[in-house]
């Protein structure tokens, strides 16, 4: 698979995937242990995990860890990090690309499994999984394009003696990799590939409702060859396993994707301790799009409503609100309203199902009780704005995917929802959509529909760290390594360099000056 056949699937990809489902379905509720040191390990006591599409529906039972795990596991990856370090590249990045592979050999399988997981449809499940397998090579390539990412600096003489001079990039030693559940293998897959191939090792931790991916990743690590101890899996672990990893003084660095609260917390417990310690952090969004009064509608409609109602609006780059020019308002308002009831609702796994439930219980209440809100507080719903519960809908978390006019001082259009639920405002000025738009801590990702002269202006003033002009595929989501860089401003993310760009290997390391005199 490729990041385009997932706009252009061909038939056999729909039969492939429909055979996976009906395999994967019928193997479900097995025991799921930690994975530690090499080893299957067991826990104290195991979670029964169920599906957001229908909650009778056990996918299996999983480990939870406890905080006497975390000092096993990072035990476990710092015994490894010595002689990892040591691998030589070529055999680093041969076990990173035999990871890809096994990861696509797998991909129809591990689809089906997370689209039950977290009740993403067949499309996303299968795209999710093709990113990892394309994390892992896109590391693994940047890795070796860049020599490692060492350099050798000009020699100087002084005094008589001539120093040689190099700059050599190395690993922290054990590395924390936190995940968030709507993407347990992608957010996964590209920061553990990241501190694997840059010679750290890594400790896991998923997100409870979601811990079977991250099983079924740490499966394929071990199939890969990697040496015991160098990937360790804590499963989906609660916060208080989180905090203990975090806090670890054997643990040398950590990259967290979640919330920008949580993400807060953990760079200041990062610097609680004797020495800062590096964190990669990628949090929320709340990502909007201006329409301008030149926008190409049809694209426009076709980008929001993908972005907004893609995963039920669980993306960090999920479309949230939208800025339209009032010249075009009702236009593109009737247009999309239209687009967003022709939505079908339903099974993920199902081929023609654009959005399955809402990942979780408490997604579920929290929309819920944002109907109320609305209700109370003066937005026009003009589509959805319901709670799905009859039939088959009735043993998940179905909700209709909701379309909501206000004023652009509503207070939804400030808070980040994560649901199925997209804000849009009349405006009178592209200069006022921009001052709406910039108006948040937040910064990761931004869309714009509109003529030449106004995407350059919508280019130079926007505060986001992704950026997508005219794009139909989807006004703010759909990044893929190695052709978008994924990183957010502001309260978004602190790396200033996103995930897959050029510059993102390097905060996995520490570089040492090295000056030699012969
Ligand atoms: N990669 C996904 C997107 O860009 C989610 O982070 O939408």
């Amino acid at each position: 698979l490729t990041y385009s056949t997932m706009f252009n699937p061909p038939a056999e990809m729909h039969d492939r995937f429909e055979a996976a489902a009906a395999k994967v379905r019928a193997g479900l509720g097995a025991r799921h242990d930690l994975f530690i040191g090499g080893k299957d390990v067991k826990a104290a006591s195991y979670a029964r995990v169920t599906s957001p599409i229908d909650t009778s529906l056990v996918l299996g039972e999983f480990a939870e860890a406890t905080v006497a795990d975390v000092d096993t596991a990072v035990a476990a990856a710092k015994a490894a990090a010595a002689r990892w370090r040591k691998t030589p590249v070529a055999d680093r990045l041969a076990i990173m690309r035999r990871a890809a592979d096994i990861i696509e050999e797998r991909v129809y399988e591990m689809a089906a499994a997370v689209a039950l997981e977290v009740g993403k449809n067949r499309m996303e499940a299968l795209g999710e999984v093709q990113e990892t397998a394309d994390f892992f090579r896109h590391y693994a390539d940047d890795f070796e394009a860049n020599g490692g990412f060492d350099r050798k600096l000009p020699n100087d003489p002084l005094d008589g003696w001539v120093s040689t001079n190099r700059s050599v990039m190395k690993p922290h030693g054990v590395w924390a990799v936190i995940v968030p559940f709507n993407f347990p293998f992608a957010l996964a897959g590209g920061p553990i590939a990241a501190a694997l191939v840059t010679g750290n090792t890594v400790v896991h931790k998923g997100a409870p409702s979601t811990p079977w991916s991250g099983w079924m990743l740490a499966d394929c690590l071990r199939d890969a060859g990697l040496p015991a101890g160098v990937f360790n899996d804590l499963g989906g672990g609660s916060d208080e396993v989180g905090k203990a990893l975090v806090g670890h003084k054997d643990v040398g660095g950590v990259t967290f994707t979640g919330s920008h609260e949580v993400g807060m917390a953990i760079q200041r417990q990062m610097l609680a301790g004797k020495f800062p310690k590096p964190v990669i952090a990628e949090m929320g969004g709340k990502n909007a799009c201006m329409v301008t009064k030149h926008a190409d509608l049809e694209r426009a409609v076709l980008g929001c409503s993908r972005s907004a109602f893609g995963l039920s609006g669980q993306k960090c780059s999920a479309l949230s609100r939208i800025y339209v020019d009032q010249v075009v308002a009702d236009d593109f308002i009737a247009r999309l309203t239209k687009q967003v009831e022709s939505l079908v609702v339903g099974n993920p796994l199902e081929k023609p199902v654009y959005m399955g439930p809402v990942a979780t219980k408490e997604a579920y209440e929290r929309y819920k009780a944002l109907l109320a809100e609305l209700a109370a507080s003066g937005g026009k719903i003009l589509a959805g704005g319901k709670l799905l519960t009859e039939g088959d809908f009735a043993r998940g978390f179905f909700v209709a995917p909701t379309l909501v006019e206000a004023p652009a001082d509503h207070p939804l259009f400030a808070r980040e929802l994560f649901l199925p639920i997209l804000m849009v405002a009349r405006v009178a000025s592209n200069e006022e959509s921009m001052s709406h738009i910039n108006n948040t801590p937040l910064g990761l990702t931004a869309g714009v529909f509109g003529n030449a002269a106004e995407v350059d202006w919508f280019l130079d003033h926007v505060e986001a760290g992704v950026t997508y002009v005219n794009r139909p595929q989807g006004a703010t989501t759909g990044a893929w390594p190695g052709y978008q860089p994924f990183g957010g401003w502001k309260g978004s993310g602190n790396t200033g360099c996103a995930i897959a760009s050029f510059y993102y290997l390097p905060r996995y390391m520490r570089e040492q000056s090295q000056t030699v005199v012969e």
